[in-house]
């Protein structure tokens, strides 16, 4: 039954952290509490809105949903609005780093907790390196183009842009790349940042936000004129085969553009650096994912609009669409711009997501007393930021990615569905806990949140199921080796 211990609600004693970090005890060091609603809202739309827009849309609109992939993005932001409400509940209620992590300690046990937080790899760390790759196809074109203004060669050479292996089908093959640099420079960049303070990177990541939004807003005003109803019809393609157009490739689709929502979680990591979490987090959960799905509808269906489906599956849809049309090649140039700052805030607020997972699982002693250590000055989480970037960079750079963005999908999924279920929960097993903000109608929202994020996952793992399982098993053989038996709950009982 120790599998199952919870932790008690409400004994953390970093939940009302934000004292100034002067203590000479680093184990009494605490994160710092200096976030707005504002901030969080803006944190929320500077980790949702990057690849999924910039690059999977025209993948899943080409391979999978056709025209309907404005479909897909409302059947995925259906879900995610389930899951964004129990987050809310959760991180108004438990303010503290962990998010998903420690909402599955206080409710469903240790190890389910243990699980969550492996998931929660896939989502940020993983996420920050395959976005990183996407950030480095992104600079690379970037170079590119500034080079053909003046007239030159900018763009660095493809042995130095590229991981030294890709998977074609099943197999690994050799691309000709040593290493991929732009992507580990973002990446240690970005780390660099994290690590020198939380309102360091929530003002540098105000800024990013900014830019990718008004880039996104330059899109839609010049190219909407260009919409041509023709290019939505049929609205759903007619079925060729399973996942390929019809109704289950909408489905499919929905599970290739669920990666465009993730992040908006990622603003519950940074619950015990909110100033009032109480009130804010809902605001900074809700009011990101409401934004960021408006845009995701708008821009999915004037993409769809502006060019064939069929012709979209690029590497830079938008960028292949807007190529077309030769009065808004002037805009090829801003969207790249907004690409690479949506992709740079979205690995920052992972990059703050993760270590703030490690953060609390480290407190709660499932991984080593390094992850938690606070620095003096800065109050943040230092050396596991150091850790996170390094791991990160490395991935980034020599890796093959591709097939990591359905992993990072599958992970969020069962991390969301998960605080579906410990909102019910606490609900029966806490019924008193003040709750600044309630799921509405919890006894439907919570099992149809879980049930459509469960759903979404297996519907991907059919896909992927021997690398999902081979990153269950190596997260159980850690927690049987070591997290168990280093558990602050198994000191306590001895
Ligand atoms: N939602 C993030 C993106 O689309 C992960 O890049």
């Amino acid at each position: 039954m120790d599998l199952f211990r919870t932790k008690v609600v409400g004994n953390d004693p970093h939940v009302d952290a934000g004292e100034p970090a002067d203590s000479a005890n680093p184990e009494a060091r605490t994160l710092k509490r200096a976030l707005s609603a504002r901030q969080l809202v803006l944190l929320g739309i500077g980790a949702v809105i990057g690849a999924g827009i910039f690059v999977m849309t025209g993948q899943a609109a080409a391979n999978h949903a056709g025209p309907a992939i404005t479909l897909s993005f409302v059947i995925a932001g259906f879900a995610c609005a389930l899951a964004g409400l129990c987050y809310a509940e959760f991180s108004s209620m438990l303010p503290v780093s962990g998010s998903a992590y420690s909402y599955a300690y206080a409710t469903l046990g240790e190890l389910v907790a243990w699980f969550i937080g492996w998931m929660l790899v896939l989502e940020y760390l993983v996420a920050v390196a395959t976005v990183a790759v996407g950030w480095g196809g992104y600079f690379n074109g970037l170079l590119e183009s500034l080079g053909g203004f003046i007239g030159t060669s900018l763009a660095l050479p493809d042995a130095l842009s590229n991981a030294p292996f890709s998977f074609a089908g099943h197999t690994l093959t050799s691309t000709g790349g040593i290493i991929n640099i732009p992507a580990i420079i973002i990446v240690v960049a970005i780390a660099a940042l994290c690590y020198r303070g939380i309102s360091q990177s929530a003002a540098v990541n105000a800024v990013i936000v900014a830019i990718k939004l008004t880039v996104i807003f330059l899109f839609v005003v010049f190219a909407i004129r260009h919409v041509n109803p023709e290019n939505w019809t049929p609205f759903i393609p007619p079925a060729e085969g399973p996942g390929k157009y019809g109704m289950d490739g909408v489905i499919r689709g929905a599970t290739v553009v669920f990666f465009a929502y993730i992040g908006f979680d990622a603003v519950s990591t940074a619950a015990s650096e909110a100033k009032n979490p109480q009130r804010d987090m809902p605001i900074g959960i809700l009011g990101s994912l409401a934004l960021c799905t408006l845009v995701y509808i708008v821009v999915s269906g004037v993409l769809t609009g502006i060019m064939p489906y069929h012709l979209l599956g690029t590497a830079k849809p938008v960028a292949t669409a807007l190529e077309t049309y030769s009065d808004l090649s002037w805009l090829k140039f801003f969207v790249e711009v907004g690409a690479i700052a949506g992709l740079s805030s979205v690995i920052l607020v992972m990059m703050i997501g993760q270590t703030r997972v490690f953060y609390a699982m480290s407190h709660d002693g499932l991984i080593g007393k390094f992850f938690g250590r606070v620095h003096p000055r800065f109050q943040t989480p230092y050396k596991g930021t150091v850790f996170v970037g390094a791991v990160a960079a490395l991935l980034a750079g020599l890796l093959p990615l591709q097939v990591l963005g359905d992993l990072v999908s599958m992970g969020t999924l069962l991390a969301f569905a998960t605080v579906c279920v410990g909102v019910l929960v606490l609900r029966y097993t806490k019924p008193d806990l003040p709750r600044p903000f309630r799921v509405p109608a919890a006894w439907l929202i919570c099992p149809l949140g879980a049930a459509a994020c469960l759903w979404l996952f297996l519907r991907a793992f059919l896909d992927n199921w021997l690398w999902m399982s081979v990153w269950i098993v190596v997260g159980f053989v850690i927690y049987f080796t070591y997290s168990r038996h280093n558990s602050v709950l198994e000191k306590q009982k001895k």
